[in-house]
Parts: C-alpha cells; structure tokens; sequence
C-alpha cells in the first residue's frame, strides 16, 4: 500500500506540472501537517458535483475520494446522483447555476449530452471539470474554461489483452491454436465500453494470435448482469470459453460467481480478466480466482480533477485539441496485486 500511494502520489504531481500548471499541494490529502487545510470548512466556496449514478461501484470509490480531497482543501460540497437519468441530472447542474457554485465537477450520464451540458456551464461561465466519461474534443472545444480528466480507455483494453497474453498457454487453454472468447461489455454509448471491447481483442490479435468470439453482451457495468450474460454463456458454450473479458470488474465479480457456480476454475481451465481493481478484485487476484485487472486510479484522477478545478478558478484556460487530461493505467497480477492493497 505504501509503494501504491507514493507512486501515486508520484504521478499526481508530476502530472500536474504537465497538465493542470503548478500545484504545490500533493491531491491525496494531508500526510504532512504543513500541508494541512487552514481553512474554515465551506470557506472556498460551494462545489458542485454531479455524479451519473451513486449505485456505481466504481464512482462510489471516486466520489467519495473527491468528496475528502475538496472538503479536506476547504470548499462546501455538495454531491448528486442523477440515478442514471439525463433529464435529472440536467436539472441538477440547473439548480447548481442558479445557487451561483463556483465550479462543477460533472459525470455525465450520457456523453451524447455533452453538447447541452457544456452550452449550459458556458452560458453562466461556470468553471467545469468533467470526469469518467470523455466527450469529444469537438464538443469541448466551445468552452475554454472546461477540461475533462480521465484515462484513455485504450490503454486498460491492450492492458487486459496483455494480461491473457502473459498466461502459461497465452489464453489458449485447448491448445487448438486460437483463443475463444465471450465479452461482457458496460454501457456501449461510453468510450471506455468501445475502447476497452476493442483494444483488449487487438492486443492479442496484434501479437498474432488468432481470436474467436464467442459473444458479446451489454452488461451496463453492473454485477447482476455480468453474473447473468456469464451464467448463460457458461451453459451455451461451456468449456469453449476459455477467456472472459470482462469491461469492470463489477461485471467480472458477477462472472466470477456464474463461473464457479458452473464448476470452472479460473487460471486452470478459463481466464477472468476486469478493469478498475475494485477492493474485491484485488482479494480475488490475490486468491487467483481472476487472471488479473487494471488499477483505474480513482484518486489519481480525483486529485487531478480538483487541482485542475483549482486551475480554472485561478484563471486557466483550455485550448481546444488540449483538453483531456489523463491518468495512466496500471495492469495488476498476482505478482504485485500486494502493492495496492489497503
Ligand atoms: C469504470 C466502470 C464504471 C464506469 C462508469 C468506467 O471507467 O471502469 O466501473 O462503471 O466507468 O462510467
């Protein structure tokens, strides 16, 4: 844990010479009491965030890191859940313009929204940072006072492909020369859902390999799902999966249960792969009951948020074509699941 937070800490601020302009301030809070909120809580001001829905358990991570880092630094905070509806959460981000907060952080429910929320922070010249799911550069280009901090969800699929790759037989558990696969995907109108379908097939397909697939389902980015769209493949196909690709590790704990529960042992006759490294996850990698995950650093890139929030407040402007910050990726095995575990 302590390698994992300094190396966090590392890439926070190291990031942020880079991309937000200098900040002083490490975002993982107060380890050193110099560092330390001198403050009054709600004496910066009031923050909005708007989050797509709390019943995630990835956000859940990240909007309670975000929570502790803006509270920590002094600011008012208020949190919404737009229960996965867009109408709602433009509402919200409505009523936050007429309350006059002095920034927002925003996880847009649909990115195909992007164009109708950015008009709306735009017209009442509300500094905002968008988080987890990336518009277009296109679409943010209309806003200079706009960025979105995220990851590129290409690097978590080749990550994944990686991962199968670094197996005993290289996913190919039959030995009949190609891997089969079924893919359990989250919400497809999201770029991490596309990007991480793709570039986790092209990793092993780019090394050579030859690829099967068996299916591909919406999962949304939910647990029950995953255990359903696995359970069923299970029975249709079973031991011709021999991987399961899965978009979250939410999705790949609900995969995990249908698994076991069809007899199937995970790193003897199929691979399990997510992405986020959800606590579960990793007791599950450290167990091997899942070949891997890939950490998405929730408080990396909640750090990143604030100190680029801090940026817009002090002024910082955005070029179009320069306004998606993002945080690295880490692929996570057995070998070193020891380092980020709390
Ligand atoms: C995470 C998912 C999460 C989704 C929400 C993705 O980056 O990997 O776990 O459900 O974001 O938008």
């Amino acid at each position: 844990m302590k390698k994992y937070v300094a190396l966090a800490l590392g890439l926070v601020m190291s990031l942020s010479l880079v991309a937000c302009g200098p900040s002083p301030e490490p975002s993982q809070g107060p380890a050193d009491p110099s560092q330390q909120n001198t403050d009054a809580p709600g004496e910066k001001g009031k923050i909005g965030i708007c989050i797509y829905k709390f019943d995630d358990a990835f956000m859940t991570t990240y909007r309670n890191t975000l929570e502790g880092i803006l509270k920590e630094k002094g600011y008012e905070v208020v949190v919404v859940d737009g229960n996965n509806d867009q109408v709602k959460q433009n509402e919200q981000i409505n009523t936050f313009v007429t309350q006059g907060v002095e920034a927002l952080i925003i996880n847009p429910v649909m990115t195909s929204a992007a164009d109708q929320i950015i008009s709306t922070v735009k017209d009442a010249g509300i500094p905002t940072v968008l988080i987890n799911r990336e518009p277009t550069a296109d679409q943010m280009s209309v806003y200079d006072k706009l960025v979105y901090v995220g990851c590129d969800a290409a690097q978590s699929g080749t990550f994944q492909g990686e991962l199968i790759l670094e197996t005993e037989n290289q996913g190919d558990i039959n030995g009949d020369g190609k891997i089969s696969y079924i893919m359990i995907q989250g919400d497809p109108e999201n770029i991490d859902a596309k990007l991480r379908t793709e570039y986790s097939v092209k990793a092993l397909t780019d090394a050579g390999k030859e690829v099967e697939e068996l299916d591909l389902q919406r999962g949304d980015w939910d647990r029950n799902k995953g255990q359903e769209i696995a359970q069923n493949d299970l029975a249709k196909f079973g031991n011709q999966i021999e991987v399961v690709f899965c978009n979250n590790d939410d999705m790949a704990m609900g995969a995990l249960q249908a698994i076991q529960a069809a007899g199937r042992t995970v790193n003897k006759d199929i691979y399990l792969v997510g992405v986020d490294a959800l606590d579960a996850a990793l007791n599950e990698v450290a167990n091997g009951n899942m070949t891997g995950t890939v950490l998405n650093d929730a408080k990396s890139q909640a750090g990143k948020a604030v100190e680029c929030m801090e940026g817009l407040l002090n002024g910082t402007t955005y070029a179009p074509g320069e306004q998606s910050i993002y945080v690295d990726y880490v692929k996570v095995t057995p070998e070193n699941v020891a380092d980020f575990q709390g």
